[in-house]
């Protein structure tokens, strides 16, 4: 073989398998000739590329072409896809109209970068093992908080029952031996232990979804009975805001199989809140029947409304809304995503119309399944 056709072998060899990065540019800098390793490392072709893209913390007044002429190495850094810059000491050649970079890959760079990474990937591990125990701490702790809440409030709820049971026997008696001083007390401690059980209750229920316990005492219920209970217990509360509470059943319900404690807090929890929000001489509307193969209550009020853009926070524990209640009343927002999670492991759905100014209507519907014989 002819020393030329060896000569131009080897430099074929050279830009196509070495490891070098290896440029050709014009006196402007524009790349005319790569080689595939500098492609590769730099993710493109570079035919047409000036190198100043290619090259990280260029120095603007680096004068390469003295360089060139000096016959000089430089460090440069260039950046690549996908992969983190690295550093190469480029030999710069002269050759009259182009100048040519031949770059190495600086291996004591290299290898440091290497081992600051292990030590990285170290840190990062231990941090994650670190992680991973005050995860498990914190899950300890908020099983203690749990069992610390549910412990309360289960002890606060017979106490509290017996106040509210008491009170209302209290009044009634005040009523009719005509003392309407100690009827308006005792009617006042009725309506605050109410309140109270209400959220101790929600509390519990709150507590056995959070801890996935949650297990619902299906029995064959009575559904009449439970939508008119909760209106009865939701009537003194409504009296006393001058609001009045209208009862509209189109049929008989079915007997079903449900959880009657959980369903009724699901009723109370919707007719307190449409008590509630709704004005002084406004009439709430419970009304009863079925649909297909389902039964649906529905409250319907003539409050405020709620804005739609508010929508996602009814059923998110602890949200409440901007939406005042006409009589100053607070909540603690637990109440309607209590009643949702009952009424989801019921099988059934709940759903809101609202709108502003007019008032707002909560259904939940239940699937008819089982039916209690
Ligand atoms: N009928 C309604 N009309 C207007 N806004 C309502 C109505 N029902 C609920 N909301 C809004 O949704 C929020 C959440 O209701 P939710 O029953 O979960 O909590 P709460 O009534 O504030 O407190 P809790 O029921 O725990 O005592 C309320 O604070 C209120 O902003
Ligand atoms: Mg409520």
């Amino acid at each position: 073989m002819p020393e030329e056709a060896i000569k131009s072998r080897m430099t074929d060899l050279v830009f196509e398998q070495s490891s070098l990065v290896i440029m050709v540019t014009d006196r402007q800098g524009v790349i005319r000739e790569a080689s595939r390793y500098a492609e590769e490392f730099a993710g493109r072709r570079l035919v047409g590329v000036n190198l100043t893209d290619i090259v990280v913390d260029f120095e603007a007044d680096l004068d390469l072409a003295r360089l060139a002429l000096e016959g000089g190495r430089q460090l440069m850094t260039l950046s690549g896809a996908g992969h983190n810059p690295e550093s190469f000491e480029f030999k710069i050649s002269d050759c009259g109209d182009r100048i040519l970079y031949v770059g190495e890959i600086l291996h004591e760079e290299r290898e440091a970068l290497r081992a600051h990474l292990l030590r990285l990937t170290g840190e990062v591990s231990d941090l994650n093992r670190e992680l991973q125990r005050r995860t498990a701490e914190l899950e300890r702790l908020v099983e203690l908080k749990s069992r610390f809440i549910g412990v309360t409030a289960h002890d606060l709820r017979n106490p509290i029952g017996g106040i509210h049971g008491m009170s209302e026997v209290l009044r009634q008696e005040a009523e009719t031996e005509g003392d309407d001083a100690h009827a308006e007390v005792f009617a006042m401690m009725h309506e605050s232990s109410g309140f109270m059980l209400s959220l101790v209750e929600d509390l519990l229920t709150a507590i056995e979804f959070e801890s996935g316990q949650l297990r619902l005492n299906l029995e064959p219920a009575d559904l009449d009975e439970l939508v008119a209970s909760a209106v009865r217990l939701n009537r003194l509360l409504a009296a006393r805001r001058g609001v009045e509470l209208a009862l509209r059943r189109s049929e008989s319900l079915p007997r079903m199989r449900l959880d009657r404690m959980k369903l009724h807090q699901v009723l109370n929890n919707l007719i307190s809140n449409a008590v509630k929000f709704s004005p002084t001489g406004a009439t709430v509307v419970i009304s009863a029947g079925t649909e297909n193969d389902s039964v649906i209550v529905s409250v319907a009020d003539s409050g405020p409304g709620i804005p739609p853009e508010e929508l996602p926070k009814l059923f998110t524990p602890f949200l409440r809304t901007t939406v005042m209640s006409p009589h100053g009343e607070k909540g603690t927002g637990l109440g309607l995503s209590i009643a949702k999670s009952i009424v989801d492991a019921h099988g059934g759905c709940m759903r809101v119309d609202t709108e502003v100014g007019i008032g707002s209507i909560f259904t939940v519907s239940l699937p008819v399944r089982q039916p209690a014989v």
